[in-house]
């Protein structure tokens, strides 16, 4: 066929070859389109040129005067906590013990495990975001459920079955050789199928023995090409923890590092408390660190450190931590890290923000020659979002002249109403005209 072909102001970030480090290039078109044809970017650029050659059997969505972009990326969250957000008054450990393991216990149970990804899918997609890096829970049958929807609807999503072997509950604790096994099982029914990835997912060092970090490691050196994903440095009563827990180790960061985890692909979450050893550690890995600032802000963790992160040269990443997190918005999630930043005296502009939410996640994840960007090849997940959804919103327009006043409003004003419609594979997956769960299944 002669693909689709999408209508909008354009806005996506390249590498810029001319720069280092951080640097980015804006792209902005606005009258743009952007075809897709078998689930990829077929062109993009100017709507006045591509209309001359564009086939006229071709269907055309015009999304002006909205801006669409590539698609959320959300590098951090949890599916079996979306009956955790918004538990009241505590910190980590206790939020833990008291709210998330006992609510994580059901999860072995098919039909839990199958509605909670439903909701958390069908939520993601609301608010834009088309990729993200989950964790399940110790139950192999979370991970079935999650992935077998995902697969359904065609996201590019990186997932794994939480290892566990000591402090929590029964019901959540799996053993180093259980761990292991099952989570072999699930990288060989689930790894590379379509567009899913998985992740080897130890919790935290916390409920870790060495014996698990150990079977981590195996497993870490069987797939090298694997993603890991596990907590760092969120909390100085964890901190205390695993200093306890593991004498021999001079800081946190050095547990993970004697059983091979820190490397390129390996997601740590929070990493707030780091000390200038830590940080040069997960640089020389070519770790990421994934900055939560709902969660950071809901469980009063701290205040992460993005300058001192990109100053020792660490990839960044940004992401909901659902349900330490308290919202599913990657722009409310913007907006809060714009606000931890500003206590520490740091600036968070728009253009920087975005690109952090698309390409900068995307790189944070080891994806970005897949996702995160508008190119002829690259996968076609976008959204498209409305900057004057609400009164506020267009209140503030009214006074704002520049693109980047209205991308930084639209990011502290905006969140699930600003999602006009959101793409997965160069299909509507969500529409804001249309009530939830209509649209035609892939
Ligand atoms: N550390 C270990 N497990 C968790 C979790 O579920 N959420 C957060 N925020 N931190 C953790
Ligand atoms: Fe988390």
């Amino acid at each position: 066929g002669g693909g689709t072909a999408l209508r909008a102001r354009l806005l996506w970030f390249d590498a810029d070859p001319a720069e280092e480090g951080e640097a980015r290039a804006v792209r902005y078109v606005a009258d743009g389109i952007v075809v897709v044809e078998n689930g990829v970017i077929r062109e993009v650029g100017e709507a006045a040129d591509i209309l001359r050659r564009l086939l006229p059997d071709t269907p055309l969505v015009d999304h002006r005067p909205h801006l669409l972009m590539p698609g959320f990326i959300d590098p951090h969250l949890h599916m079996p906590q979306t009956q955790v957000i918004a538990s009241y008054g505590a910190e980590l450990m206790e939020w833990l013990a008291k709210y998330t393991f006992p609510e994580e216990s059901r999860y072995g149970d098919p039909a839990v495990a199958e509605a909670a990804s439903r909701f958390l899918l069908d939520e993601l997609l609301a608010n834009g975001t088309t990729t993200a890096g989950v964790y399940c829970t110790s139950h192999r049958e979370s991970v079935d459920a999650f992935f077998a929807d995902a697969g359904r609807r065609g996201m590019r999503m990186v997932a794994g079955k939480v290892m566990m072997d000591r402090n929590a509950p029964a019901a959540l604790l799996d053993t180093a050789e259980t761990g292991y096994q099952q989570s072999k099982e699930l990288i060989e029914r689930w790894h590379g199928k379509g567009r899913l990835d998985y992740a080897i997912t130890p919790r935290f060092a916390p409920t870790s023995t060495e014996a698990q970090l150990e079977a981590c490691e195996m497993l870490a050196g069987e797939y090298p090409e694997l993603h890991i994903q596990t907590h760092l440095s969120e909390n100085t009563a964890e901190i205390a923890f695993v200093r306890k827990a593991f004498a021999w180790s001079k800081d946190y960061t050095e547990v993970y590092e004697r059983y091979g985890l820190v490397r390129p692909k390996a997601m740590f979450g929070h990493c707030i408390h780091l000390s200038a050893r830590e940080r040069g550690a997960l640089a020389a890995g070519g770790a990421t660190a994934v900055f939560c600032p709902t969660s950071n802000l809901f469980l009063g963790s701290g205040l992460f450190d993005l300058a001192g992160m990109r100053e020792a040269g660490i990839l960044a990443g940004i992401a909901t931590d659902i349900g330490g997190g308290t919202s599913y918005s990657m722009l409310r999630t913007a907006s809060e890290g714009y606000k931890v930043l500003a206590l520490a005296g740091q600036r968070l502009p728009a253009f920087d923000a975005f690109h952090m939410l698309t390409a900068g996640n995307a790189a944070a994840m080891g994806l970005d020659n897949r996702i995160g960007r508008i190119a002829p090849g690259m996968e076609a997940d976008f959204v498209v979002l409305d900057s004057h959804a609400t009164a506020a919103m267009r209140r503030r327009m009214e006074r704002v002249e520049t693109l980047e006043e209205e991308l930084f409003a639209l990011i502290v004003l905006g969140d699930d109403r600003a999602t006009v419609a959101t793409y997965v594979e160069g299909r509507r997956a969500y529409d804001r005209a249309l009530p939830a769960r209509t649209l035609p299944p892939r």
